[in-house]
């Protein structure tokens, strides 16, 4: 298994806050793309934040690719997780141009090799020709892919996607889900993808999960 979640109890903190999980369990194989349904308040977001280290959980252990990133004992960094995220908002950096966002994850390689991977990303999601643009200067499918080529960028373990296609438009969805889905074919990564659409799911998913009591 290459992502196991175990027995997983979360609250936010406060007095009497009910369990957003509680005793949750899940587990998925390395390049799976599983989606997770539910409706709005039952924690799908809260569980990806749990993933990638941005909430700390009760109880309950999760590893990634062999390692325990989080239980009692364990609590490695958002950063060692080598966990992309890509948030509703998309999260781009407004005072960096396209090209600047997508490398911003890349210090760790040397300047060469940075600048290919740059390249690649740039290809991948075919934004060459707006690598010196500001996030304001290109349109809402743009940024979304923007935004899934800098997650991608220091090829993580795991990418974690967070409603990635609800700020667009109707017309617009139908295009960059056919987009996303290529990508994320072409990629390979393992993926979880949060969408109350299941249409958004079923076309970049092999199968569909649920989180939360309901
Ligand atoms: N920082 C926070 N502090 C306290 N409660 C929170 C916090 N963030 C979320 N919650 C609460 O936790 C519950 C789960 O929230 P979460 O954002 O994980 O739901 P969700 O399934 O992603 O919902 P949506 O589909 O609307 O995005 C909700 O009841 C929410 O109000
Ligand atoms: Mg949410």
């Amino acid at each position: 298994m290459f992502l196991e979640i175990d027995n997983l109890y979360f609250s936010y903190p406060g007095k009497h806050r009910p369990w957003i999980l509680e005793g949750y369990r899940f587990g998925m194989e390395a390049g799976e793309k599983v989606g997770i349904s539910g409706p709005s308040g039952q924690g799908k977001s809260t569980l990806l934040r749990l993933i990638a280290g941005l909430e700390r959980p009760q109880k309950g252990q999760i590893v990634i690719d062999g390692e325990i990133v989080t239980s009692a004992e364990h609590d490695v960094t958002p950063e060692a997780r080598q966990v992309g995220m890509v948030f509703q908002d998309y999260g781009l950096f407004p005072h960096m141009t396209v090209a600047q966002n997508i490398a911003y994850g890349l210090w760790r390689l040397d300047k060469k090799a940075r600048r290919e991977r740059l390249e690649t990303m740039l290809e991948l999601t075919r934004m060459q020709a707006f690598s010196t643009r500001y996030p304001y200067e290109i349109s809402g499918g743009q940024q979304q892919r923007v935004a899934l080529a800098r997650a991608l960028a220091p090829n993580p373990k795991l990418l974690l996607l967070d409603e990635p296609l609800s700020n667009l438009d109707a017309s617009l969805k139908v295009e960059i889900r056919r987009e996303m889905r290529e990508l994320m074919e072409q990629s390979q990564v393992t993926c979880l993808f949060v969408s109350h659409d299941l249409d958004d799911l079923h076309a970049v998913c092999e199968r569909v999960v649920r989180v939360g009591a309901a």
